[in-house]
């Protein structure tokens, strides 16, 4: 047995599922039409499907579709970056840092829907948690062809309890992941090329 995965994926079963995961792509390109509300709820469900460690369902949701508030927390999350001293960094965090510093650049790319993953406080794993429903929520927006993409540089806004309050995240709940979502400009997004040697080692 090869431990390249090129291997198995000729041979891969082809159903809906299979095709809407191969399928998804990090969207940062939206047209401008709103998501409709049943079907931002429904994304939501999807979320509230995914396992949990202990069965906590620790998820809760804002969900923003104000796009001057988005706007106004990208400015805000972008502040915070420039604040930290990136000099001695990866040039990983340097490539970000100077994309970040663009006055036109939109951390959510003017994207119609933010949608924040928060933490319960009971939570037994609540990053693993909060991941699992934000890939099932992705994956259920692309089966409907809307885009989606995890914005990591929006987490800086979960330190800032100001903006926690004003948002009405309670205290003790915490930010795991902000979400952006939309009718992307474009379909049929090529995937960024996949390694396939990833089986470390294949036992019996
Ligand atoms: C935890 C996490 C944080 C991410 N943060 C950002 C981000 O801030 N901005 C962005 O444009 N993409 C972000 N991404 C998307 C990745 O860049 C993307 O998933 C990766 O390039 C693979 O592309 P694909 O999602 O189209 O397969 C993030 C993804 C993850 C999982």
């Amino acid at each position: 047995m090869s431990n390249d995965l090129s291997d198995l994926t000729c041979r891969a079963p082809v159903n809906d599922v299979f095709k809407t995961i191969y399928a998804r792509r990090s969207i940062r390109d939206y047209r401008p039409e709103d998501v409709p509300d049943h079907v931002i709820r429904e994304l939501i469900k999807a979320g509230t499907y995914a396992p949990s460690a202990v069965n906590k369902q620790p998820w809760r949701f804002v969900v923003i579709k104000d796009r001057e508030l988005m706007k106004k927390l990208s400015n805000r999350a972008k502040e915070l970056w420039m604040e930290q001293d990136v000099s001695a960094s990866n040039p990983d965090i340097i490539r970000l840092a100077n994309m970040i510093a663009r006055p036109d650049f939109n951390i959510f790319y003017n994207a119609p829907l933010l949608i924040m993953i928060f933490a319960h406080p009971d939570a037994f794993s609540p990053q693993i948690d909060c991941a699992l429903a934000a890939e099932n929520m992705m994956l259920a927006a692309r089966s409907l062809g809307i885009g989606s993409c995890w914005i990591g540089l929006a987490a800086v806004l979960g330190q800032v309890r100001e903006i926690m309050n004003e948002l009405g995240v309670p205290a003790d709940c915490k930010l795991m992941g902000c979400l952006i979502f939309g009718y992307p400009s474009q379909l049929d997004l090529k995937a960024p090329g996949r390694e396939e040697n990833v089986i470390l080692k294949w036992i019996g």
